[in-house]
This record gives C-alpha cells, structure tokens and sequence, in this order.
C-alpha cells in the first residue's frame, strides 16, 4: 500500500506525523512543493495547476491514494484533481464541523486563498455557522514556518496583532485552517484566552483515510517514508526537525 501525502511545504507533515502512527505496514511519499511555496498567495488557477502537475507525479510513483493535507490545494484543487485521476484522493478542510455545537464565535484562521475560496463559504454554509463564524487570512505565518521560524518574537507579535481584530472573549473555537499553522500551537495557546479550544483537521482526515482504505493492519508491520521536494529525492533526515516540533505540538489544544 502506497500512499503519498501532499502539501506546499512542510504543513503537511503535522498529517504524515500522525498517519506515521496510525498506520502500518504502508510505504508513504511525502511531496513538498518547496520551490513554489507560499501557494495561499497564488491564484486559485495556479494553485490547481501546481497541484496537478505533482499529483501527476506522484500517479507515475504508482501510489494507491493521495491525501491533499493542504487546506489551500484542497480549496482550490479537490475538484479538477477528481476530474482528472481515478485513484482516491482524501482532502484536508478546516475543521468546522466541529463547531456545530459551539455557544460562542469560531474564528477560522487560514490562507488568503482558502479564506476567499468558494469552498469554505460554502462549507460554512452547509452546517449553518454563517453567523457564528470569524475568517482571518494569516499568510506570514507560512513563511515563518517555511523559514523554521516557530517561537521568534516577531512570530509572537504578528499573531498577537491579528487576533486583537477579533473580540476573543467570545470566541469559543479557533480553527486551524492551515497545517502550517500546526507549528504555532503553543503560541495561539500562550495568547489565547483558557476558554478557547485549538482544533486542526488532522483527525477527520486520518479518518477519512480510513474509511477510504478499510482496514490497514493487514498490509505489515512498518512503515516506510520517501521524501521529495518539488520532485527531488531528498534525505528523509531533513524532515525529522520539524516531525519532533510538531509532536510536541501535537499535545496543545
Ligand atoms: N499548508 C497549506 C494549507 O494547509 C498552505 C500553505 C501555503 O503554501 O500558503 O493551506
């Protein structure tokens, strides 16, 4: 079983980390798009054409399924890439959902193109929350994150500045709507309020990956990992940083 997990840059692998643990015996790609990182600054047509041309790539590595663990690529791509390949393709969506039962505000915090994109609103839409939910497009973050710049005072001060924009009081949900954001738990956790709760999609799309795939445990007992970035083979040494940072985010919320 070959699956490959695709984003930008290293968003997704706070996906691949938790994927690691809950599958076995699966030969996993990760494809980061690293040279043409940032995508939520990009139009929605040179998104899909990004997408398409590593999607295609990762078809020609024989994979069984592609998971979209980029919020961006998803919004802008889901469709174009179903039209054009057969195999089954999982993608990544803020978390919404689960705010249904919220009392209080959802601030969704994303890239611009996934905050303009149709999909959102009309996500949004589909399970009510029009009046209940916030958008905040905070793209430098990405480029923090692409940098490895997790914890700077410039980091702290950027994500401070964007929230004040909101009445945090009455916000009860902040959802991560960028798996880059994953990096910056503990700082949305040191500047938010107690009473509001972190939440990223990580689960709903393992989830859904095995809904897709049934059960897993039977294809062997370890995993195996492949690393490219923007179609280059890579040391899968280099990601190991970032796999350790996001564990110890993994325990925020
Ligand atoms: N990690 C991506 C997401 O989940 C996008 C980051 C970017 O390239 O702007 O939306």
């Amino acid at each position: 079983m070959k699956i490959a997990v695709f984003d930008s840059g290293i968003g997704g692998l706070s996906l691949l980390n938790e994927a690691l643990k809950a599958f076995c015996g699966v030969d996993f790609i990760y494809f980061a798009d690293n040279l043409n990182a940032p995508y939520g600054t990009k139009s929605k047509d040179e998104i899909t054409k990004l997408t398409i041309n590593a999607a295609q790539f990762l078809v020609e590595q024989n994979v069984d399924m592609i998971v979209i663990a980029c919020n961006t690529a998803t919004s802008a791509a889901i469709c174009e890439l179903r039209a054009s390949f057969s195999l089954p393709i999982v993608g990544m969506e803020p978390a919404i959902k689960l705010g249904a039962n919220s009392s209080g505000d959802i601030l969704v915090v994303a890239t611009p193109a996934t905050i303009k994109g149709n999909k959102l609103s009309d996500l949004i839409h589909r399970v009510n929350l029009e009046t209940k939910t916030r958008l905040l497009g905070m793209p430098k973050l990405v480029e923090f994150a692409q940098n490895m710049d997790f914890d700077s005072i410039e980091v702290k001060k950027y994500i401070k500045d964007e929230l004040s924009k909101f009445d945090i009081d009455k916000t009860e949900l902040l959802v991560l709507g960028c798996t880059h954001f994953n990096y910056f738990k503990d700082s949305f956790r040191e500047l938010l309020p107690a009473h509001v709760s972190i939440i990223d999609g990580i689960n709903g799309t393992i989830k859904e990956m095995m809904r897709k795939l049934g059960n897993i445990s039977k294809f062997g007992e370890k995993n195996k990992l492949r690393y490219f970035s923007s179609y280059e083979e890579m040391d899968t040494k280099l990601i190991e940083p970032y796999l350790k940072r996001l564990d110890e985010m993994s325990k925020i919320s």
